[in-house]
Parts: C-alpha cells; sequence; structure tokens
C-alpha cells in the first residue's frame, strides 16, 4: 500500500497533535483471526443463533449457562491469537501523543496484551466475570477452571461484557466523550459505526472541531463525517500514518 494514502493534511496534523483519539472496533482484531460481528455482508451466528441473540440482555435472563458457553467459545478462539501489527502500531501511539485517549468496544484484551494502557473497553472484557448481586469483578484466566459463583455473597457470575439490551457501564462512555470532545485528532478503525453511543464519539468528535480518519476497508455509516477516509486494513494503514 503507497504513502501517497495519507494526506498532506493528516501527515501534518499527525505530527503537530497533542490530543489523540482513537475508537477501535472488531476490524482491528480480524487481522489476529477474531472473526468480526458484521462486514463482508456477513453476521456471525452460533448454535443457530444470530450474535446479538446470544449475546444479550433477555438470553441471560433466561439462560446463563448457554450466554457463559458463547463466551466461553469466543475466549478459546482468543486464547491462541496474538495482536497484530495495528494494535502494535496503537500501543506506540500512546507514547508519541502527550495526551490519547484509546476507546474500544473490544472485549478480546488484545490491545493489552499489545501494550495498550488505560484502555477504556467501553462493553467490558471476555476476560473478566461480574457478580451478578455485589458487582464484584473476577480475572477470567486460561487454563485455570472459571467460577460460577461470587466468593463474597455467592451469587452467580455473569461475563462481564454488555450485552444488547443492556446500558455501558456507568462512566466509561463519559470519560470516553469528554476526551472526544476535547481532542484534535480522530481516528476511527475497524468499526461499521452501527452501534450506539460507541459510534457516537466520533460524532462527538468531529462537532467539537477534530479531524476525524476513518480506517477500514469498507465505507460505513460515519464516512460521510470523516475528512479523511482511508480504505484499507488497519495493519497496512497505521503503520503508513506513523511512517508519513
Ligand atoms: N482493518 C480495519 N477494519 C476492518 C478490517 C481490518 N483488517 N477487517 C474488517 N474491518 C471492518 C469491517 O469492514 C467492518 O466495518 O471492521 C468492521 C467490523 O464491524 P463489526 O463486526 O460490526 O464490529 P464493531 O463495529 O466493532 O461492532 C460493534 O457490536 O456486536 C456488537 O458489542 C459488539 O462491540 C461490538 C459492537
Amino acid at each position: 500500500m503507497q504513502s501517497d494514502l495519507i494526506s498532506t493534511s493528516l501527515h501534518e496534523r499527525f505530527a503537530q497533535a497533542g490530543r489523540v483519539l482513537v475508537l477501535t472496533g472488531a476490524g482491528i482484531s480480524a487481522e489476529s483471526g477474531v472473526p468480526t460481528f458484521r462486514g463482508g455482508g456477513n453476521t456471525t451466528v452460533w448454535k443457530g443463533m444470530p450474535f446479538d441473540v446470544i449475546s444479550s440482555a433477555m438470553m441471560m435472563q433466561r439462560d446463563l449457562p448457554a450466554v457463559w458457553e458463547w463466551f466461553d467459545y469466543r475466549r478459546s478462539i482468543l486464547q491462541s491469537l496474538r495482536p497484530n501489527r495495528g494494535h502494535l502500531e496503537l500501543a506506540r501511539w500512546a507514547d508519541r501523543f502527550p495526551e490519547f485517549t484509546l476507546v474500544t468496544q473490544n472485549v478480546d484484551g488484545l490491545h493489552q496484551a499489545a501494550g495498550s494502557r488505560d484502555v477504556i473497553e467501553l462493553h467490558g472484557s471476555v476476560w473478566r466475570a461480574r457478580c451478578v448481586m455485589c458487582r464484584t469483578n473476577y480475572e477470567i484466566i486460561p487454563e485455570v477452571k472459571r467460577l460460577d459463583a461470587c466468593l463474597d455473597c455467592g451469587a452467580w457470575l455473569r461475563p462481564d461484557v454488555v450485552l444488547f439490551g443492556e446500558m455501558l457501564p456507568p462512566g466509561r462512555f463519559e470519560m470516553a466523550a469528554e476526551r472526544a470532545a476535547d481532542c484534535q485528532l480522530c481516528f476511527v478503525i475497524g468499526t461499521s459505526a452501527l452501534v450506539y453511543p460507541a459510534a457516537s464519539i466520533p460524532e462527538i468528535a468531529k462537532a467539537a472541531g477534530a479531524f476525524v480518519c476513518e480506517v477500514n476497508p469498507e465505507r460505513t455509516p460515519l464516512s460521510d463525517l470523516c475528512d479523511e477516509v482511508l480504505t484499507g486494513k488497519a495493519g497496512d494503514v497505521l503503520p503508513l500514518i506513523s511512517k508519513s
């Protein structure tokens, strides 16, 4: 992929920016082998159920073991996967800008595995369980049998992932929105921009005057709002931006 893909305007802003925010979606993990939910005209199906049914609050009320089985499957895929060039590039960006905020919709933990710190996980993490009663969090460690019940209050544990039909955990979106309203440069990488409120973050940045750049092999509902659209895979495009 040619470096002239990157405009002079983006090149200059990247060189001068002090406050940068990045929003990522499932697409940044695609090159690591993590299936995306949409994109390419397909949606993920699990045992005949669309992913947004098995990953829903309704399903958790009806059949928590089935929901756990889905997330145990997602973790089993992730266990052998590694961060890719896209994740690694963003981990380097954190040391490049005085104020860098990485917001992700992903629950796979690959940003942290790449070395990114203070990642705002809007949708939680498959590597954590949470007590349905006292909200105590428990880390889920590969090869170690997952707890079913809370050690503090004895109630059921559920995946610490935001399910369809649920609100985001208090504070995370608000922090991301605050940073978006204050950033000079906002990158939107590997998201179909269909799920709110996450998809509103680049809109907040744009409304506050930031330069917004999308990286995605496909156009999304957000593309028209962006100042620059870089059509390609994150692992190919992000190193080009850094080099530009
Ligand atoms: N690099 C960049 N983008 C890519 C790549 C890649 N290598 N491969 C695919 N994409 C793009 C696709 O074109 C698509 O637009 O990534 C996007 C993935 O979209 P989705 O699967 O819808 O994922 P996402 O936007 O993160 O979904 C949002 O919905 O399913 C829920 O909670 C789940 O967090 C998720 C939320």
